[in-house]
Order: structure tokens, then sequence, then C-alpha cells
């Protein structure tokens, strides 16, 4: 059987009050239709529409070439919506998950089992439904006497008996494809918001005699619709809460769970230790028996088994294994340390290579610099590495001893084994086992006052 999925991700998202647009507001650092698309593509549903409208350019910037796209030039409603798939879709034959962009809480196992119940009832039509303890804001699943779903009534719509029911519409359904385009065509906007509502085409199937099944959700909180920022926060603690279990669950340690923030990309290796405020996000992977944080922020980078890193800030970087990083480091554009290296207090690294076993442990910048195993750059150190207009490469070869308060003045090379002396600005190379002092001799003036 072909599956196919809409998405739905061009409405105004008027409640956000933002200017950013709806499904771009991140949840674990990550925008909700990204979500979405994320679980569907781990389903392995290949062909995904996305409904864009409002904010179009931004989404497509987002979501790239994975999807494919039907532009809603005017929002009027989720029905007229996927009407919007019709000349991308309307002649396949096979399953339409129908989504909305606005429900980063959904799993590719809930989806599945929503597609393995509708193939084994045979319904044309089978609405994700859930129990919710305050059901405001959400369509109400209503029931007919046989048990069997016979419409969904909006908020806006319902009547009192209806508000009553706490069953609601996630708004994620799977079609028949082929019905689904031919019942669109019959939705009217007859209600309260003038819209052509999507769970409409639930009345239209029934009346032509088709079933209609419903599947329950595991929880309610997986399928929450993020409509306002209260919502958006609600969702931020619920994917926490289930992204840092699951590490839990694979032996990671959290000391303070509700201040750790694991984005949903990431890698996490057993007995590591988070400590409170530590955030791993984009494509990070952290190795085995590593201890990261406190206030710890580590981005797109690669840490290996037991290294350490505290108060610091990495991004797009790669730490070795058992290097230690911090306290308040900041790696940046592909720093990457070799094993057993060290960075220390107030040092930044940036675009730079340091080999196995080096140094660099208090007080220095180190950018577009290629060094060696076991050198030692002292404290103060400096890579001057830009004139104003162009950046310049410095290698310092292996086991150099670079003294502390040196201006590397790049171009420049420290060959093997070299010694720079304090306080010097290195403006020539400086040779295998050489020795540079670049500064003033001192004047002493004894009895000068
Ligand atoms: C919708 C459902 C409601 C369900 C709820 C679950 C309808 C009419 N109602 O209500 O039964 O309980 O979701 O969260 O479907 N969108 C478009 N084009 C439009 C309108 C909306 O693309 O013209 C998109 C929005 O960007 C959003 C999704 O559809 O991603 C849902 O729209 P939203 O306005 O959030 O609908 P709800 O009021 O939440
Ligand atoms: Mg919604």
């Amino acid at each position: 059987m072909n599956h196919f999925a809409v998405i739905l991700a061009a409405g105004k998202g008027t409640r956000m009050k933002s200017k950013l647009y709806k499904v771009l507001h991140p949840v674990a650092g990550k925008p909700m239709v990204q979500h979405v698309v994320d679980q569907l593509t781990t389903l392995g549903v290949t062909r995904q529409v996305v409904i864009v409208g409002h904010g179009a350019e931004s989404v497509k910037e987002v979501l790239g070439t994975s999807v494919e796209y039907a532009l809603q030039s005017e929002q009027l409603g989720t029905g007229h919506a996927v009407q919007m798939a019709e000349p991308v879709l309307g002649n396949e034959t096979g399953s339409t998950l129908v989504v909305c962009g606005d429900t980063p809480l959904l799993t590719s196992t809930t989806l599945e089992s929503l597609l393995q119940h509708h193939a084994e009832t045979g319904a044309k039509v089978t609405v994700l439904t859930a129990h919710a303890d305050d059901a405001t804001g959400y369509g109400r699943i209503v029931r007919g006497e046989d048990g069997n779903v016979s419409k969904i009534v909006e908020h806006k719509d319902a009547n009192e008996q209806e508000l009553a029911i706490t069953e609601i519409n996630t708004g994620t359904y799977v079609f028949d494809n082929e019905m689904l385009f031919a019942a669109l065509k019959q939705v009217k906007n007859d209600n309260v918001q003038g819209e052509y509502y999507l769970p409409d085409v639930i009345e239209i199937a029934k009346a032509d005699g088709e079933t209609i099944a419903a599947y329950a959700a595991p929880t309610f909180e997986e399928t929450i619709g993020v409509n306002d920022r209260v919502a958006l926060a609600q969702a931020e603690t619920s994917m926490r809460k289930r992204t840092n279990e699951h590490w839990m669950r694979q032996g990671v340690t959290f000391v303070d769970p509700s201040s750790t923030y694991i984005g949903p990309d990431v890698v996490i290796g057993s007995d590591t230790v988070l400590y409170p405020g530590t955030q791993l996000l984009g494509k990070t992977t952290i190795g085995s028996e590593c201890i990261i944080g406190p206030n710890s922020d580590i981005r797109d980078s690669e840490v290996a088994d037991h290294a350490v890193v505290r108060q610091s800030v990495v991004t797009d970087s790669q730490i070795g294994a058992a290097a230690q990083v911090g306290p308040f480091a900041h790696l940046r554009q592909q720093a990457v340390l070799g094993a057993n290296t060290r960075i220390g207090n107030f040092v930044e690294v940036k675009k730079s290579t340091f080999g196995e076993g080096s140094k660099s442990a208090h007080l220095s910048y180190v950018g577009d610099a290629t060094i060696g195993k076991n050198v030692n750059l002292g404290c103060g150190s400096i890579t001057v590495n830009y004139d104003g207009t162009n950046k310049f490469q410095t290698v310092i070869e292996d086991d150099a001893f670079i003294g502390c308060n040196v201006n590397l003045i790049a171009p420049v090379t420290v060959g093997k084994n070299a010694l720079v002396a304090a306080g010097s600005t290195v403006t020539d190379d400086v040779p295998e086992n050489g020795l540079a002092i670049a500064r003033e001799r001192q004047t002493t003036k004894p009895d000068y006052r």
C-alpha cells in the first residue's frame, strides 16, 4: 500500500502573536514542522506534501527539498488547505496521512499504529483521537449510538452537550486518498468561522456509507497542537521529559533533568554525567563516561569518550577522547581538539586543530591555527590571525613551547620542539629546536627614586 502525507503549515498562527511564523517556532531547538517531517520520514513516508502559505519562503528554506510543496495563498481552512495538494497527490491510490505542522510531539510509533488500525478496520477515514482533561479549543469527537464516530464538531461550533465531550480530534488522520479528494469538493464553509473544515470530510464519507474509524493516541500530551506560547512551553516541557527519560534509560546520568536540554538529534554514550544548565543541541554526539556541565552549551559538535566540558560554549567543533575543556572556554567553527588536550579558562579556539596532548590552559585566542602534539601555549598567548582584511594561518609543530603573553603574527610557523620566550611578538618563522626572543631587553635603573 502506498503511503502519502499532507502536512498543514499555511495558517498564520495568529494566537502566537509572533513575527516568526508558527510552525517554525522551535521545540527542543528544532522547528515544530521539522519534527513532524522527521517523524514521517522515520515512518518511511517518502512523499510528503507541505501546504505553505504564510511565511511560505521561510518554511521552504527550513525544510528544503526533502518534501514537496503546495501553496495555499488564502487561508480558507484546513479542508481547503488539503485540497491544495490535489495537483500533487490527486491521481494517486493509497492512504494519505494528514498531520498539522503544529503537533511537534507526535511520534512515528503512534502514526504507525494509526496506519495499522486504518488497514485492519478497512476504514476510509481513521481519526487519531485523544482524551483531554481540558478540551478547550479542540474539535470534539461525536460518536453515534453504535459507538462509531459520526462527526467532529469544532469548539466554536459546538453546543453545550458537545462541549462536554472530552474525546478530541488531534488533527491527525489517515484517509483513503481517492475518497479524500472527492469528499473535499463537497465540504462547505457554513460554520461560525466561515472556513472549509477538513473534519467535515468525515460526515460526508459517513453519508456515503463509508466506515469511519478512530484510534486513540496513548496520551493526550503527545498530540498537543501548539496554538499559543502557553502550549509552546508545555510542548517544550513534554519533549524535554521524553528525551531526557530516553537517555536516562540508555545509561546517562542527569543530575537535574528539569534544567538539562537535549535536542532530538543528539546522541549520548552511557555513564556520561550531565550537570545542570547543560544544553546539547543540533547534531551533537557525546561519548561515554564524559562529564558535561554545569552550564555548558554544545551544538553540532562531537565529544569523544571520557572528555570533560565544564561551563563552556562549543559550536561546530570536535573534542577528542579524555580532553578537558573549561571552565569558561569557547570552541567554535571547527575547533578540533585531539585526545588528552586541555583548553582552559578564557580560551577561545576558532577553526584550529590541537594535536594530541597539547594545552592552552589560560587566557588565549587561537584562530586559524594548526597545532601539533604536546604543544604548550602559555597563558595569554595569541594567534594574530587577522589584518583587518584577510585571515592568516599559524602553524605550531610538535613539542613546541610558547611562553606567556606571546603574539604570533600570522602567517608564521614555529618549528618542532622550538621555544618562544615569554612576552615575544613573533613575526618570523622559528626553526626546529630554535629559540625566539622578540622583546625589549630590560633596563634596570638602581636607586632610581
Ligand atoms: C484543528 C482542527 C481541530 C483539532 C485541532 C487539533 C479543523 C477545522 N480543526 O483546529 O478539530 O482539534 O486542529 O490541533 O481542522 N492551516 C492551514 N491552512 C488553513 C488553516 C490552517 O494550513 O487555511 C494549518 C495551520 O497552519 C495548522 C493546522 O492547519 O498547522 C491546524 O490549524 P489551526 O488553526 O491550528 O487549527 P485548530 O484551530 O488548532
Ligand atoms: Mg492548532
